[in-house]
């Protein structure tokens, strides 16, 4: 049963849980000097908070996890997180965002582990355009790495993209991902550039409005179509000559936020009601011992009522979050 509502009529099956803010990439929009440990941290969940974390949304009727981070893998105890979640049985879905470094070596483990999906964070299959952006000439490897799972039969693979102005937003660069997703049956989505506490430059020089790649969608016979409970604020589109989907995610438009399913736990055990918002909620003192779990499942409902309509970004509102590494995407 979904307990999870808010005073908007949305139900959230869906939790993203970050597990680390570190990443090994220096994404301009997001990391652009890198990760940089703060004084005094309290470090992040470990495997009993996560566990303990997990009983109660699973209580609560959330049915999917999506491990993010930061980047996930970096933590030396990823696979630990993944089992232990894959070992609770209400959770049908356990899903993982990557930056795919490592891809290579890791997509083997992951079948394994049977994790139900995996998203690609991957801008350009330009490799000098990918090392211009991410700081790291690691394309090759993550492209090897699809390739494995697709080679396996791992079938739930979603690449996304971060549209950036004048880098990625231009018609070769569609084409590539037509090509790319049609050979391997696969689904491809643009994100728009998100403005973020500490992005504003790079966010006035490179956002460009999604419309850009809907045109060209709709230029080139890809069709809209419905969305499905699980996709979120994705609009995704085919093609009757080609195979695989693109998806659009356009946080600027009108009712973007009116298909919201998900909340965001961070990796230090606070809980987000919106990516932008202005207020977390620690829940890391209930997660110490099993035997609080009433009590952490009543703090997460109060809180819910406070989830607003909307995330205001249109208004310059970026709330607490500084970078989305520090909250997952
Ligand atoms: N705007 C849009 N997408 C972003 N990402 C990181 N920062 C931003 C931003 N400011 C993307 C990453 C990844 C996902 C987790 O979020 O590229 O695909
Ligand atoms: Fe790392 Fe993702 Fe941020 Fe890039 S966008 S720096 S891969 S957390």
């Amino acid at each position: 049963m979904e307990k999870l509502k808010d005073t908007f009529g949305r139900s959230f099956p869906y939790i993203r849980l970050s597990i680390t803010d570190v990443c090994n990439f220096k994404c301009g929009y997001c990391l652009p000097n890198g990760y940089f440990k703060p004084n005094n941290h309290p470090g992040f969940l470990n495997l009993n908070e996560v566990e303990n974390l997990i009983n109660a949304l699973s209580d609560l009727g959330v049915s999917k996890i999506r491990v993010t981070g930061g980047e996930p893998t970096v933590r030396k105890d990823f696979f630990d997180i993944i089992k232990l979640i894959k070992t609770k049985n209400n959770i049908k879905k356990l899903v993982i965002t990557t930056n795919g470094y490592k891809l290579n070596k890791l997509a083997e483990p992951l079948i394994n582990t049977r994790v139900d999906g995996i998203n690609i964070s991957i801008d350009t299959l330009n490799r000098e355009k990918f090392k211009q952006i991410t700081g790291h000439d690691r394309l090759p490897e993550i492209l090897k790495g699809i390739k494995i799972l697709l080679d396996k039969g791992f079938e739930n693979i979603k690449l996304n993209a971060v549209l950036l102005k004048g880098i990625n937003d231009n018609k070769r660069e569609f084409d590539s991902w037509a090509n790319f997703i049609n050979h391997n049956n696969i689904n491809f989505r643009y994100i728009e550039l998100m403005q973020t506490g500490d992005n504003l430059k790079y966010f006035k020089q490179y956002h460009q409005s999604a419309k850009i790649f809907k045109n060209y969608l709709d230029e080139n016979g890809w069709k809209n179509i419905d969305r499905t409970r699980d996709d979120g604020p994705a609009l995704n589109y085919v093609n009757q000559k080609l195979k695989g989907k693109f998806g659009v995610i356009a946080p600027y438009s009108k009712d973007f936020c009116k298909s919201c399913n998900r909340l965001r736990i961070t990796a230090k055990g606070e809980l987000r009601l919106c990516l932008f918002g202005n207020t977390g909620t620690n829940l890391r003192k209930y997660l110490q011992n099993p035997k609080q779990k009433e009590e952490l499942i009543n703090l997460i409902l109060t809180q819910l009522k406070f989830k607003k309509e909307s995330h205001y970004l249109e208004l310059g509102n970026t709330g607490i979050t500084p970078h989305l590494a520090s909250i997952g995407g």
